[in-house]
């Protein structure tokens, strides 16, 4: 599975990329805004267009870095698509440009299929997609069908859905079980989905069915253990956040570990590393 870092913030992926174990980067216009506010506060000057060409030539030619649209109509979203590949492309090769699978904001929306048509634009023109915002494994196969290289399943917010639908309340890291909740006779689902990581599982069944070259990027990723889960059903990708990464590294027992092996050291063994 390869692993991407799920962030703007030039710190956290300049730190990250050193570790080793990076493959890619994808931001969104949250996490655009998180890291806008964080150098700001740092009373830095900043400016966007610099920001991203930095953020480009560190991810580097090999590691795709996903950059998303804010409109809401073809026109606009295809505009805006073209406007971030032709500015930032050039800088490493390696812009993916993020598309909503359906950018209406109300049920019914004349837009519900402009997403759709935008990624079958760009990806016949050979610029490469991530379809964002997939919450049920039939909006991704819709975005397989339109030609996307990712599909972007949001497995933490489908948690949240599943949660919020019942009142529970929950801290937004909190694991929540990849086979469902069971509450009384019944599991909790969204239409027969019953977590985020069954969400991705789903995913997987219908694009191993149809040998769809589209990758699975789940996103949203909340916890460690959601990402083995992640893995266990066969993602292409995970695309975690910095704390996430650092939460994956680190286990009680092998600290401890570390501390016995240091005590157990005799010096006849030391003398070989002076
Ligand atoms: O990649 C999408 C991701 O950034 C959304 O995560 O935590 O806002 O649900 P979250």
């Amino acid at each position: 599975m390869k692993i991407f870092i799920d962030t703007a913030n030039l710190d956290e992926i300049k730190e990250a990329l050193s570790w080793g174990i990076v493959d890619g980067i994808t931001t969104n216009p949250s996490l655009i805004k998180k890291a806008v506010d964080y150098f700001k506060g740092k009373g830095k000057e900043f400016s966007m267009e610099s920001y991203i060409k930095e953020l480009l030539a560190a991810a580097g030619r090999e590691r795709p870095v996903s950059l998303e649209v804010i409109g809401n109509t073809e026109e606009e979203m295809y505009r805006q698509a073209k406007t971030l590949f032709e500015k930032f492309n050039g800088v490493a090769g390696n812009v993916v440009i993020k598309i909503p699978v359906n950018p209406e904001t109300e049920e019914g929306g004349k837009n519900a299929f402009d997403g759709l048509k935008v990624i079958k634009a760009l990806s016949d023109e050979g610029i490469p997609v991530n379809v964002t915002l997939i919450m049920t494994p039939v909006q991704a196969l819709l975005a397989a069908k339109a030609g996307a290289k990712y599909v972007s399943p949001f497995a933490g917010r489908i948690d949240d859905y599943l949660r919020s639908s019942k009142k529970i309340t929950f801290e937004k890291h909190d694991y929540f079980p990849a086979e469902g909740l069971v509450l009384g006779d019944e599991i909790v689902n969204d239409n027969g989905i019953v977590s985020g990581v069954d969400l991705v599982g789903s995913i997987r069944d219908i694009f191993n069915n149809y040998d769809f070259d589209t990758e699975i990027l789940a996103a949203s990723v909340r916890n460690a253990r959601q990402v083995r889960e992640l893995a266990e059903v066969g993602a292409d990708v995970a695309t975690i956040p910095f704390a996430v990464l650092k939460d994956m590294i680190s286990h009680y027992k092998t600290r401890e570990g570390m501390v016995k092996f240091a005590n157990d050291t005799v010096p006849e063994y030391r003398e070989i590393f002076e």
